[in-house]
């Protein structure tokens, strides 16, 4: 038996609150002591934290262990950090949990999730505008970060098999997006050898607008990124300027440099709030699209899509086949296993809201965004960086004050004593000396939440305003990534 694995028959002996200061009930830093309100006779009364307990536990007291450590975690419909979706109504959690069990790659087992995954790219191909949506080809991942490796994939591989087709080297491939780009970009670069141009946004630049383009792109360049609904900031890079910048290059060079559209937040806010923006298919130059199902797309965690505009934009090197209905299946992921049931839940969403629900939803969060940030604006202290008109995601900072005794990080500290948890943390390279505190709102985030979020936001201020001392800064950095 474990050190840290007593019994109720070990313990019978001695009082068990952990009050009588007996040396055996002392608490054991390993290990997680259980209320002694939820230990049953027979059964662990301390779990060991880094070892698997010898002896199991009746489900009551286990659920009750771990939901007593989750609960400690912030409250996830306070959490203005993140653009993962935190609320679904009671039929989509119904639907969760009874599709809890099914594995997306079991396409021969569950041929109807297979089809509804291949109906929602299909839905999404049609939304964003793809030339013949039925002739597009698109798959579900497990995120934005996974379809944006797939996207980034197929622009290498198509790059590379025309270079050796021109008996070209292929050595040194490149990619060019935004020094504000996402993290998985870089991860995208490091994993799969590629070498990332990073154009730097500033004060004038403020998203990769097509600005001096030409400096970084050559015949090595496998493609162009961009995002629409930057994290940093939420705000869109103008796809058609990146893409007339593109064709100026081509006229010059010759060189027919493709886009991906990062729509990881934009890609479901766009097309139902700004139809007439051309950011999609409608570009010529953009040939995949990926987006998170699990942010604006309005599903839990888990999920995200990716779409070509054409089926012979993916390179047929690059799709495996999996067995379905006898038959065979083309799958491009990286993972093999990988939940149904988001995908199912996606389906249900675009069922249950259809356009016009998808519009109302993301014009409340606009509206929320817009809201917000007003009442920013006019506090003293604060200058947006944007105002959520792109995305409902807004960034500010601190105006110059030379006897203020706090900062961002302090009034997001303060913020959090509070339950709201809003990151503060410093922009990209290029302009790390600037540092802005940034909110997502999102499908449940509530006029009448927003208005207690300002009423709190005003009292912190306030608060912080009064410190005769500067707040002690050691050590003193983001937690926040992006
Ligand atoms: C622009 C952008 N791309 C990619 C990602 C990664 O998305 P995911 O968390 O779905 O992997 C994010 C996440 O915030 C993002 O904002």
């Amino acid at each position: 038996m474990s050190e840290t694995h007593s019994t109720t028959e070990n313990n019978n002996s001695h009082c068990c609150d952990n009050t009588c200061g007996n040396a055996d009930d002392r608490v054991v830093p390993d290990s997680v002591e259980i209320n002694p309100l939820f230990a049953r006779p027979k059964e662990a009364q301390a779990f060991s934290k880094f070892t698997i307990p010898q002896k199991s536990s009746l489900p009551e007291t286990a659920y009750q262990v771990v939901h007593d450590e989750a609960m400690l975690d912030g409250n996830a419909r306070l959490n203005l950090a993140t653009f993962v979706s935190t609320w679904m109504d009671d039929h989509a959690n119904r639907l969760y949990m009874e599709a809890a069990d099914k594995n997306m790659i079991d396409k021969d087992e569950y041929p109807k999730t297979a089809e509804v995954e291949s109906r929602c790219w299909h839905m999404l191909a049609d939304l964003w505008h793809a030339p013949d949506p039925m002739n597009a080809i698109g798959t579900s991942t497990i995120g934005s970060s996974e379809a944006c490796m797939l996207g980034g994939l197929a622009l290498k591989r198509r790059w590379k098999e025309a270079r050796e087709k021109a008996d070209l080297p292929t050595d040194h491939p490149n990619l060019v997006m935004s020094s504000a780009v996402q993290v998985c970009w870089e991860k995208f670069c490091n994993y799969f050898d590629v070498e990332p141009r990073y154009v730097p946004i500033s004060e004038d630049h403020k998203v990769l607008d097509g600005h001096d383009l030409d400096k970084y792109v050559d015949e090595n360049t496998i493609g162009v990124v961009a995002i629409m609904g930057v994290t940093y900031t939420g705000m869109y890079e103008p796809v058609e300027q990146i893409s007339e910048a593109l064709d100026r290059i081509e006229e010059r060079t010759g060189l027919d440099v493709r886009i991906h559209v990062d729509g990881a937040s934009g890609g479901m806010i766009a097309p139902f709030i700004q139809p007439d923006l051309a950011w999609d298919f409608r570009v010529k130059r953009v040939y995949s699209i990926s987006t998170s199902g699990h942010k604006y797309g309005l599903v839990y965690p888990g999920l995200g899509w990716v779409v070509w505009r054409e089926t012979a934009d993916l390179p047929e090197s690059l799709i495996f086949k999996v067995s379905y209905l006898g038959g065979e299946m083309p799958t491009f992921a990286l993972n093999f296993s990988r939940p149904g049931a988001q995908v199912l839940l996606q389906y249900y969403m675009f069922l249950r809201l259809g356009f016009d629900g998808y519009r109302r939803v993301q014009q409340t969060s606009h509206d929320v965004a817009k809201y917000l940030s007003g009442e920013i604006e006019q506090m003293d202290d604060f200058t947006l960086w944007n105002d959520g008109s792109d995305i409902p995601v807004f960034a500010w900072m601190l105006n110059d004050k030379p006897d203020r005794k706090w900062n961002l990080y302090d009034l997001q500290d303060r913020l959090r004593m509070k339950g709201w948890l809003v990151p503060a943390y410093p922009m990209p390279v290029d302009l790390t000396q600037v540092t802005v505190q940034r909110i997502v709102v999102r499908n449940g985030f509530s006029h009448d939440m927003a208005e207690a979020f300002i009423k709190d936001l005003k009292s912190c201020v306030k608060y912080l305003d009064g410190l005769r001392s500067p707040m002690p800064s050691e050590a003193r950095a983001s937690g926040f990534h992006h």
